[in-house]
C-alpha cells in the first residue's frame, strides 16, 4: 500500500503518516498539488492521496481527474471544524479524516483504500480443495479467472496465487474494473503520453506497465466496456499495450489473474463480454466457494478476524465463545467473509467479558433469513418520493455494514460504481455519509 502525503510531514498529518506506516503503508510526501502530480505520474502504484486542507483540495482533485488518474483522495484537517467534512467532500474528496489522527480511522482508511490483507485462512476441506487447485496453477504463467460471490475472498486468493508463482518477487497490482469510471479505466490500465487528452500534462505509466515482471489482478472484469474488452484481449495476446496518445506500442511481461463475481459465459450470450477474451482469460478457471458451503472456516475466520481486530482498535485480545460460535454458525452470511469480517469486528469493540459472548454478535438484519417487510413499515413510507427512501435505504445499509461500500452494494443489489455515484450526490447535497470501514 502506498500513500501520497500532500502537505508538511511536521505536524498531525506526518503522525497519520506515521500510523499508516506502522500498518505496512510505504509513504510519498509532495509540498504542493504540482509536486504530487509529479508523484503520480511517476508511480501507478500509489492508492492513496491523503491532503492536508490548508491546501486546495478541490483544485487536486480535478488536476488528477483531468489527467485520468484513478486514486482517491482523503482530505485532512482538524476535527473542531464541523463542516470542513461536508466541504472536502463537497471538493471531490472520498472522505475526511479528522485530525490529530485515531489510529482506527486511519487503519480503517487505508483498508479500504487498498481492499486488501493478506491472510488466507482455509479449514475447510471444501476450502482447502480450492486452495489445492490454486497453488497447482499457481507456478504455471496461465491466466487465472476467479469466480464467486462478493466477498468470498477472490482477492485473497488472487494474492496467494502470485506468492506461490515464479513472480513473487516481483510486484502485486491490483485494479478495480468497478470502481474507476469508464473514462478513466483506458489511462488506468494503459498509461497515457503528455497531450493525449486536454488534461495530460505529462506521460503517466499506466498498471500494465507498473506491473512488469509481477502479477495483474483484473478486479470485477464483467464491468469493462465491450470496446476497452478489444484492447486488452490485444494486451493479453501481444503482450503488447499502447499507450492513450501514444507513439507505438509498449511491450509487458505480466501475468494476468481476473475476478468476476458475475458469470461471465451468461455474459458473453447476451454479448456483453468478448467470447475471445473470455477463452483467454479462463485457461484456468477457479471458483472461490459460498461461505455457507463451507461451515468448517466460520470458527477459524472468527477467531482470526477477533485477533486481529483487537490489535488493530489496540484492546486486549478475547476469544470467541461457544454460545457466540453457534450463533455465527446458524448465520446465513450473504455477504460472505466480508460479512462475517465486519460482525466481528463490531464484537470486538462490543464484548467486555472475558469472551466474545452471543450478545456482543450483531448480525446485519436482510444479510441472514430476511424478515417479512411488515405492513406498518411499508404504510408508514407512504407520501415520501422514491428518491427520499432509496436515500435512506442505502444510508442505513451501509450504516449496518460498517460502512463497506462492496457490501453494501451486494446487499442492495446494485452496482459499486451506482453505489459511488448515489453516495457522491448525497454528500454533494450535505448528507452524512459514512466513510469506508467505519461505524456510522
Ligand atoms: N480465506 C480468508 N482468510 C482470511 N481472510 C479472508 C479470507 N477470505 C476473505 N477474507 C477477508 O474477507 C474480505 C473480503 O475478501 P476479498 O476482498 O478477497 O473478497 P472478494 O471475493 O474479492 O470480494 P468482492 O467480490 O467484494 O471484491 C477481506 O477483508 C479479506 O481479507
Ligand atoms: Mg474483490
Amino acid at each position: 500500500m502506498r500513500v501520497l502525503i500532500i502537505g508538511s510531514l511536521s505536524g498531525e498529518l506526518g503522525q497519520a503518516g506515521r500510523i499508516a506506516m506502522v500498518r505496512g503503508a510505504k509513504l510519498d510526501q509532495a509540498d504542493d498539488a504540482a509536486g504530487a502530480l509529479m508523484r503520480l505520474r511517476a508511480d501507478a502504484r500509489i492508492d492513496l492521496v491523503l491532503c492536508d486542507v490548508l491546501h486546495d483540495v478541490a483544485a487536486v482533485v480535478r488536476a488528477i481527474a483531468a489527467e485520468r488518474i484513478a486514486v482517491p483522495v482523503v482530505a485532512c484537517g482538524t476535527g473542531d471544524d464541523p463542516d470542513a467534512a461536508v466541504r472536502a467532500i463537497r471538493d471531490g474528496a472520498r472522505e475526511f479524516l479528522p485530525l490529530p489522527p485515531d489510529p482506527d480511522l486511519i487503519a480503517a482508511i487505508l483498508e479500504a483504500a487498498a481492499g486488501e490483507t493478506h491472510a488466507l485462512i482455509a479449514r475447510d476441506p471444501v476450502m482447502q480443495a480450492a486452495v489445492r487447485r490454486a497453488e497447482l496453477i499457481a507456478p504455471s504463467e496461465a491466466s487465472v479467472l476467479i469466480g464467486g460471490e462478493s466477498g468470498t475472498g477472490k482477492e485473497v486468493l488472487a494474492r496467494h496465487i502470485h506468492r506461490r508463482s515464479r513472480r513473487s518477487g516481483g510486484v502485486f497490482v491490483a485494479l478495480n474494473c468497478a470502481a474507476i469510471p469508464e473514462a478513466l479505466l483506458e489511462s488506468e490500465l494503459f498509461g497515457h503520453e503528455k497531450g493525449a487528452f486536454s488534461g495530460a500534462l505529462a506521460r503517466r505509466v499506466g498498471k500494465f506497465e507498473a506491473a512488469d515482471g509481477g502479477t495483474l489482478l483484473l478486479d470485477e472484469i464483467s464491468e469493462m466496456d465491450v470496446r476497452l474488452q478489444a484492447k486488452l484481449l490485444r494486451a493479453v495476446q501481444e503482450r503488447e499495450i499502447d499507450r492513450v496518445g501514444g507513439a507505438g506500442p509498449v511491450r509487458v511481461n505480466v501475468r494476468i489473474l481476473a475476478t468476476t463475481n458475475r458469470d461471465l459465459l451468461a455474459e458473453v450470450s447476451r454479448g456483453a463480454f468478448r467470447e475471445d477474451l473470455y477463452f483467454r482469460l479462463n485457461v484456468v478457471s477457479l471458483r472461490v466457494p459460498p461461505l455457507r458451503e463451507r461451515p468448517g472456516d466460520i470458527a477459524a475466520l472468527a477467531e482470526h478476524f477477533a485477533r486481529r481486530y483487537a490489535e488493530v482498535n489496540g484492546l486486549p485480545y478475547r476469544p470467541v465463545s461457544r454460545a457466540a460460535l453457534i450463533r455465527l454458525t446458524a448465520h446465513g452470511w450473504r455477504g460472505n467473509v466480508r460479512e462475517l469480517e465486519n460482525t466481528i469486528h463490531r464484537a470486538v469493540l462490543l464484548a467486555d467479558g472475558a469472551e466474545i459472548g452471543p450478545e456482543a454478535i450483531e448480525l446485519a438484519p436482510g444479510a441472514g433469513a430476511p424478515e417479512p417487510p411488515t405492513a406498518g413499515g411499508i404504510a408508514a413510507l407512504v407520501g415520501r418520493t422514491m428518491e427520499d427512501v432509496e436515500r435512506d435505504l442505502i444510508l442505513h445499509t451501509l450504516g449496518h455494514t460498517i460502512g463497506n461500500r462492496t457490501h453494501a452494494a451486494t446487499i442492495l443489489g446494485i452496482s459499486i460504481r451506482a453505489l459511488r455515484n448515489k453516495l457522491r450526490d448525497y454528500a454533494a447535497q450535505g448528507a452524512l455519509v459514512p466513510p469506508p470501514g467505519q461505524a456510522a
